[in-house]
């Protein structure tokens, strides 16, 4: 086989980095659409421009390049005269007159046809898919002001199991459950232990163990909650997880099963003497009960991860809340 020199060498791309860039753009959207989306988004939107501009005149260049005019005397000695390629000599088509609409290759709408249907076929399967998997870590819960009533319905010391909703338009659907009890007065002000009821393993609903009072049970109507309902319980074994034997004392730490951490617990304030809730965070253990207890906070994060220790490093990304 005779070897390939000058002009008969295949003509291949260079190599090129701006496809690297281009995909770095593209992971850069991706994990900003988790991360942060006001930041994250625009810097990878801005590099994925730049580097698929780059790469889209590198690779049309061979478009815009002149067409070498090669001329007989170019070929070498002894040796056939090569075919002559497609763009040279006469035209296959005559060339269009002038105001004459431009006419383009077979080829080229095959070319474009082919990659229009096959992104077209690609969105139809791929975004009833990706849509939801992208945008539901983004829905945030709408909350007004959970007003979960008066605090004379909590009296101090006692537990009570609250349920409430989210967002009362939305109807029972949003309904959550908060266990809660009235700690007294700590510096003054009212305090309260409010865990909730998601188990920190994989987020099934923790129950109380201890006697729940239903024929005591109230309910309060608010505006901004619904109708809460509160039962009075006394979780003397804590809190336990029906799925898979999760374990909690009172104070939401983990004794047992599964479980990566403690239970989460929400934020409050007293507002008119109204007890509100605030949002919900994520706790790895708490040392100490009721008013005096040191709680180690972290922000909310799903069910199953660590938020504390080397293990932590393993969730780096919480989608927002
Ligand atoms: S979901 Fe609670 S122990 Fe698994």
């Amino acid at each position: 086989m005779e070897p390939l020199n000058g002009d008969d060498r295949p003509h291949l791309p260079p190599p090129s980095l701006w496809p690297v860039g281009f995909a770095v753009g593209v992971a850069c959207v991706l994990v900003g659409l988790i991360v942060d989306p006001l930041v994250v988004v625009p810097i990878g939107v801005a590099i994925l421009l730049v580097f698929g501009f780059l790469w889209a005149r590198d690779a049309t260049k061979g478009y815009r390049a002149p067409v070498p005019d090669l001329e007989p005397e170019t070929r070498r000695p002894g040796r056939e005269a090569p075919p002559i390629p497609a763009h040279v000599g006469e035209a296959a088509m005559p060339e269009p007159e002038p105001g004459e609409i431009e006419r383009f290759p077979r080829s080229k709408f095959l070319e474009f046809s082919t990659l229009g249907l096959g992104g077209v076929i690609g969105g139809i399967v791929t975004i009833p898919i990706l849509g939801p998997m992208v945008a539901n870590p983004f829905r945030h819960e709408k909350h007004g002001k959970l007003d979960l009533g008066p605090l004379s319905d909590f009296p101090s010391g006692q537990w009570m199991i609250a349920t409430f909703m989210t967002d009362p338009a939305e109807g029972e659907v949003t309904r959550r459950t908060a266990y809660i009890r009235n700690n007294g007065e700590s510096n003054g002000e009212p305090s309260f232990t409010i865990i909730s009821n998601r188990c920190a393993h994989l987020g099934c609903p923790v129950q109380p163990n201890g006697p729940v009072f239903d024929n005591k049970k109230k309910v309060e109507r608010t505006k901004g909650a619904g109708d809460v309902t509160l039962i009075p319980m006394l979780p003397a074994g804590g809190f336990g997880c029906p799925c898979h034997g999760g374990q909690y004392n009172p104070e939401g730490n983990r004794t047992a099963g599964p479980p990566v951490r403690a239970l989460d617990r929400y934020d409050y304030s007293i507002v008119g003497g109204h007890l509100v809730l605030g949002k919900t965070y994520s706790v790895s253990k708490v040392d100490g009960t009721g008013a005096q207890a040191k709680i180690h906070r972290y922000g909310l994060a799903n069910p199953g991860n660590h938020v504390d220790g080397p293990e932590a490093w393993l969730y780096p990304l919480q989608p927002p809340h």
